[in-house]
């Protein structure tokens, strides 16, 4: 078989990358080493920048997000009892996040992908990239024990942190970042109605917590917990006890409670490969770098990077230019670091560190007030949360 652009990978990256080169008219093959139902079923992220949400509906696959999804104009964060809300929308002129899970997100961008007949394939085994390095660069795989090959021009890397594009990189053309956090989140989706309509941050002397949401019936929360934890160690009393000593305000809050329908423990980790291109193969998304989720910017992220290469390969199919391709990594790794930077940021402001002595501890607080009472330092967080602009 023979494709313009091989994509490895259909989460968030791959499938928004296939519905955008297909309004290009770039022909694309999907490959995905899982099924479609695993792909949407992953209890993964669930805000949405303002530039994420336009991007779905201003490309036509928006109308679900647009009926089902949750518009945030603001979020609360919480120290010392006390309830600070952040107004997003008036600190930046306007706009606002959206809550949408990111499992409907890649079934709204997979339904599409298959509406328009071109190729995917689920449930791929043995997924590899060959001749990367010449002007076919090919991914060969198995289906159902039948082997396939696809020649490309290109081919895009979308396969998370975990694939194999990246790591079919010669480790000599590739420079690594990174950073691990000494602790994890703990996160449940509990069926109760949400405790409060927005998302709530919460910095509290026995860790981090964070309240969401998903629907106006199905709650999302995290707590910050040991990296080395065990999920087996948390019985589901102990994790309300724990949530609402963490959440518990001066004014008497109340968080809902309801049965617990998933639990998990997600490491942090903060992650750099550069640069996001070898030779004919070009990275997008977790492939390419992993962000803390403390600023719910992996999937906007993810996007973001699409958005770029899309823009890149369209130019080069237009006009046989190479100028926007030669300048993907370069341009994304911009964006990269800034979103790098306030993911940090917000996890060092907002989370217990094992080490940390008085000190730390009163320029945390010292932070978290700032923030809060200062509009210009509002209004960075705002502009970050919102998503930055695009160049
Ligand atoms: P992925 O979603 O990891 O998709 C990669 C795909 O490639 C997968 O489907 C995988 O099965 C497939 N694949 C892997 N190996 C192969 C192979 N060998 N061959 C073929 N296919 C392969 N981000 C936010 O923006 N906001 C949030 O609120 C947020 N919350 C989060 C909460 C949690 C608990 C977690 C874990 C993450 C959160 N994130 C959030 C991060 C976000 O989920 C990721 O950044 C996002 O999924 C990245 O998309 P991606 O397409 O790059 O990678
Ligand atoms: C969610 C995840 C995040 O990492 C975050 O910062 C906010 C919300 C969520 O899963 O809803």
């Amino acid at each position: 078989m023979r494709t313009q652009v091989g994509i490895v990978g259909a989460g968030p990256a791959g499938m928004m990358l296939a519905h955008l080169l297909h309004r290009a008219g770039i022909d694309s093959v999907v490959v995905e080493l899982r099924s479609r139902h695993y792909v949407q079923e992953r209890v993964r992220a669930g805000v949405l920048e303002q530039g994420t949400r336009d991007l779905m509906v201003e490309t036509g696959v928006g109308a679900r997000l647009q009926r089902d999804g949750i518009t945030h104009h603001g979020l609360e964060l919480r120290f010392g009892g006390q309830v600070h809300r952040i107004d997003l929308s008036d600190l930046t002129g306007g706009k606002s996040i959206t809550i949408y899970p990111q499992g409907e997100l890649v079934k709204d961008l997979t339904d599409a992908r298959i509406a328009t007949g071109a190729p995917i394939y689920f449930a791929a085994e043995d997924v590899g990239t060959h001749e990367l390095d010449s002007d076919a660069p090919t991914i060969r795989f198995l289906v159902d024990g039948q082997e396939h090959q696809v020649r490309c021009d290109f081919i895009a890397g979308c396969d998370g942190f975990h694939g194999i594009t990246r790591s079919s990189i010669p480790a000599s053309a590739l420079t690594i970042f990174e950073r691990t956090y000494p602790f994890a989140w703990l996160g449940i989706l509990a069926e109760t109605p949400p405790s409060s309509e927005e998302l709530i941050y919460c910095h509290h002397e026995r860790g981090f917590a964070l309240h969401s949401m998903r629907t106006p019936k199905l709650t999302r929360l995290y707590l910050q917990c040991d990296p080395d934890d065990d999920i087996g160690n948390w019985p589901d009393d102990r994790i309300w006890s724990e949530l609402n000593s963490r959440f518990a305000t001066d004014d008497g809050w109340k968080l809902n409670c309801g049965p617990i329908v998933q639990k998990g423990i997600t490491p942090m980790r903060s992650f750099v490969a550069e640069p996001m291109r070898f030779e004919r193969l070009l990275l997008a998304g977790d492939c390419a770098h992993i962000v803390p989720p403390t600023g719910a910017k992996g999937l906007n992220l993810a996007i973001a990077d699409v958005r770029l290469m899309a823009s890149a390969l369209a130019e080069f199919y237009k006009s046989g230019s190479h100028d926007l391709l030669d300048l993907y990594s370069q341009t994304s790794l911009r964006r990269v670091w800034k979103v790098q930077r306030f993911s940090w940021w917000m996890t060092s402001m907002l989370h217990r560190f094992p080490h940390e002595n008085s000190f730390d501890q009163r320029r945390q607080i010292a932070e978290l007030d700032y923030v809060t009472s200062s509009r210009a330092a509002a209004q960075s967080l705002a502009e970050n949360y919102v998503g930055l602009p695009f160049d």
